[in-house]
């Protein structure tokens, strides 16, 4: 899929918050989103899937050539778009099984036995290094910080979108969960060949990660692009921006 933002602009509860952002993403590529907070990294997440807490007063959003502006989260899941939260809701009586057997229903994912089904998930499981009690759970329910953003990799790993959105898989977490997730998501794009848009604060997921695109954003917009070298510079100098580099 390509994902394509022209000069968005959108408001999140009545605030301008995106200011004339432009993004292109295709297969296979991961690109990284980096900022100070604030400057509208998760508002721009929620645009592209379309949360109902974000609107777009200007610009568009295409996924493969098809402006997608007003469509509905659940039509653009089925065209191969997936957000990982920042912050994933706990959803008690929501039994994790059911709920990315239904998911996988409702993106009309091919079928697959109900043994290959527990076997994908305990193998998917096992290499995010996710307790196997936790999947028996209800959805993130009692779930510490790292196992809400695992599970959301779970859910990614199932799911296999085309283009995944991943804001902030990496805080919240230790140093090894760190490397396991990192891992995890470049298994999932080598496997898949899914285009990612990664948002982070930190280089340090980077470290194991071969990111082709860097992109800072401030107050709504991207203020500077560059290659996996603007990373080092902004972990030497910080953000720095000032719009004159
Ligand atoms: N639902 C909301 N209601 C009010 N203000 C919001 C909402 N979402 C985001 N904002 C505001 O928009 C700005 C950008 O927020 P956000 O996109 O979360 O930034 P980031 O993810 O880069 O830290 C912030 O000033 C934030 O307070
Ligand atoms: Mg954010």
């Amino acid at each position: 899929m390509i994902l394509e933002i022209n000069d968005l602009h959108a408001d999140a509860e009545q605030r301008n918050v995106l200011k004339g952002v432009n993004l292109r993403v295709k297969e296979g590529e991961l690109h990284v989103l980096m900022g100070p907070n604030g400057s509208g990294k998760t508002t721009l997440a929620k645009s592209i899937m379309g949360h109902p807490q974000v609107r777009i007063t200007k610009g568009e959003i295409k996924a493969d050539g098809k402006v997608i502006n007003d469509l509905p989260v659940n039509e653009r899941a089925r065209l191969g778009l997936f957000l990982q939260f920042q912050n994933p809701i706990e959803i008690e009586g929501l039994g994790i099984v059911n709920f990315l057997n239904t998911a996988r229903g409702a993106l009309n994912k091919e079928k697959i036995s109900y043994k290959e089904f527990m076997a994908e998930i305990r193998s998917r499981g096992e290499s995010l290094r996710l307790r196997e009690d936790l999947i028996g759970r209800s959805l993130n329910y009692g779930f510490s910080g790292g196992e809400k953003k695992k599970m959301e990799m779970l859910q990614m790993s199932i799911l296999k979108p085309k283009l995944a959105i991943l804001d902030e898989p990496d805080s919240g977490l230790d140093i090894d969960a760190v490397k396991v997730v990192a891992e995890n998501i470049n298994d999932i794009r080598k496997n898949t060949n899914a285009g990612v848009l990664l948002i982070t604060h930190y280089s340090r997921i980077l470290n194991y990660m071969e990111p082709g695109f860097i992109h800072v954003m401030s107050e709504g917009k991207i203020v500077r692009e560059g290659g996996k070298e603007l990373i080092e510079q902004i972990e030497r100098e910080g953000y720095q921006i000032d719009g004159s580099k």
